[in-house]
């Protein structure tokens, strides 16, 4: 067996593996989050070990133990976990979605300088990365500051503890905004602006590499051999890339989650002028660009839920099809700021283009759409910098919706295609674990051998044409109305 560990922010999510790629258990364990101040979010890193415990306990127990022989990581990702001299937590992780560092990122970009940070690094700084986040720990709790002997990712946190090798991976480390993603090293330009030394650091290793072998005492008390290979897997967003075969160039995903995200794998490494995309290593060892949208299923959540008031998805999404598709009205989903392509936090959800014959049918349809033309940005920004793409895989809950699956097929004017796998990082977990155990020689074999389409969705001519001419439109809504919210 194969085990893929997925420390998400709500729950640590494990599955085991076959050989054949089949799912032959899978568990999940929650921890809980804290909000300690207006914009903070905070978890215990103790948490996601004794859950991640509990839960390979309960994995491994109708299994086979003698047959496990690599354990990969997928991590929710930016989150500062500090460890001291004796390798104790310092203060609880600050996670991806903290919005505290908003003064360094400012700092980062407008005083260091976004070109300068952009040619150092790919990228520019937002609140979620984690170079911000140290900034803030030595402006703020200079004490613990001192104390830092260790800075690692929310997944590295777990390998330490189960291998004793202080590592993280390529993929993970492009969100801390100090790796030179490009060169795949550390940025020491980034360092010294941040008062950090790289011995401060964890080992970099591509997502598909052994860290070692699991520690023996470690092995022992689960039950496992003390040769299981842990490999130190990658961030959620590559490793699900990797679950849903997104690894050859110009390979691209959408997932419809709580957020969206169009993601993209590539060969080489690619800047966009304005970084509005993320500029990240893959888990596969070569590069992928992504773009987030921050309400797209939450949206429809928000919509269907917290102001219709009911549960009843299926009764409003079969009404949202009636409704017509050249309608003109608009819903932005900035229901909590937008990263791409706005990078804007202040930016608010908005309906526009209302009169006397709408109803709810015309909002809930206005909705899915307004998510598909928000993912539609990114979507642009990655093929005006020349990388051409005909399919996409989609995933993420959303995707169970066979009208969302369309209406994205249709504003993006592209095939959708869904896949037998649905278990995204996790999954793309246990696979990179195959990948460090040697069943097969690259990422790519391994999806290859494991997932496959099972139903494209092709856009509709007439109704492509149509979004596009309301593309346009709800691309001029976001300048003429931002002034409001600032
Ligand atoms: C990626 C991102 C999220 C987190 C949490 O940039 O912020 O995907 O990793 O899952």
């Amino acid at each position: 067996y194969f085990v893929g560990i997925d420390i998400g922010t709500t729950s640590v999510k494990i599955i085991a593996i076959n050989e054949n790629g089949e799912i032959v258990k899978s568990v999940s364990k929650e921890y809980p989050i804290s909000f300690p101040k207006p914009l903070w979010s905070e978890q215990n890193p103790e948490d996601w070990w004794e859950q991640c415990i509990v839960g390979l306990n309960e994995l491994l127990d109708d299994l086979d133990k003698s047959k496990v022989k690599a354990i990969s990581f997928s991590g929710q990702m930016h989150g500062m976990v500090t460890l001291d001299e004796n390798d104790k937590t310092i203060r609880p992780a600050i996670l991806w979605n903290d919005q505290r560092t908003e003064k360094e990122c400012e700092y980062l970009n407008n005083v260091v300088g976004q070109s300068k940070i952009s040619s150092w690094t790919g990228n520019l700084a937002l609140p979620g990365f984690t170079a911000p986040k140290v900034l803030w720990l030595k402006e703020n709790e200079p004490e613990n500051f001192k104390a830092v002997k260790k800075i690692m990712l929310p997944k590295d946190y777990i390998a330490y503890k189960m291998s004793g090798i202080f590592a993280t991976d390529m993929s993970d480390a492009s969100g801390t905004l100090y790796l030179d993603v490009k060169n795949r090293k550390w940025s020491l330009e980034m360092l010294e602006v941040l008062g950090v030394s790289e011995s401060q650091l964890p080992k970099l290793l591509e997502s598909y590499e052994v860290v070692a072998n699991i520690k023996s005492d470690l092995a022992a008390e689960l039950g496992l051999r003390d040769d299981v290979k842990i490999v130190i897997g990658g961030g959620d967003q590559a490793v699900a890339a990797v679950g849903g075969a997104v690894v050859k160039p110009g390979s691209c995903s959408l997932s419809l989650g709580t957020s969206g995200v169009v993601f993209t794998s590539n060969e080489q490494f690619f800047v966009d002028e304005n970084n509005s995309l993320h500029s990240f290593c893959h888990a596969n060892g070569k590069y992928h660009l992504m773009g987030v949208t921050l309400a797209a299923a939450a949206s429809l959540k928000w919509w269907i839920e917290t102001i219709i008031k009911t549960e009843n998805y299926e009764e409003l999404l079969k009404e949202a099809k009636e409704a017509e598709v050249d309608d003109n009205v608009f819903y932005l989903p900035y229901l909590m700021g937008e990263r791409t392509p706005h990078n804007d936090p202040n930016c608010r959800g908005t309906f526009i283009g209302l009169n006397m014959i709408h109803e709810r049918k015309h909002m809930t349809r206005a909705v899915l759409e307004g998510v598909a033309f928000s993912l539609r940005d990114t979507f642009e920004i990655i093929k005006e910098m020349g990388i051409a793409i005909d399919s996409i895989s989609i995933n993420g809950g959303g995707a169970r919706s066979e009208l969302w699956c369309e209406i994205i097929a249709d504003v993006l004017n592209v095939t959708v295609n869904k896949l037998n796998t649905n278990d995204g990082p996790a999954y793309g977990a246990a696979i990179l674990a195959t990948v460090g155990f040697g069943l097969f020689n690259t990422v790519e074999e391994a999806c290859s051998k494991y997932i496959n389409i099972t139903d494209s969705i092709a856009p509709n001519a007439k109704n492509a044409e149509i979004y596009n001419k309301k593309y346009d439109k709800f691309r001029k809504i976001y300048p003429a109305t931002k002034e409001l919210f600032k």
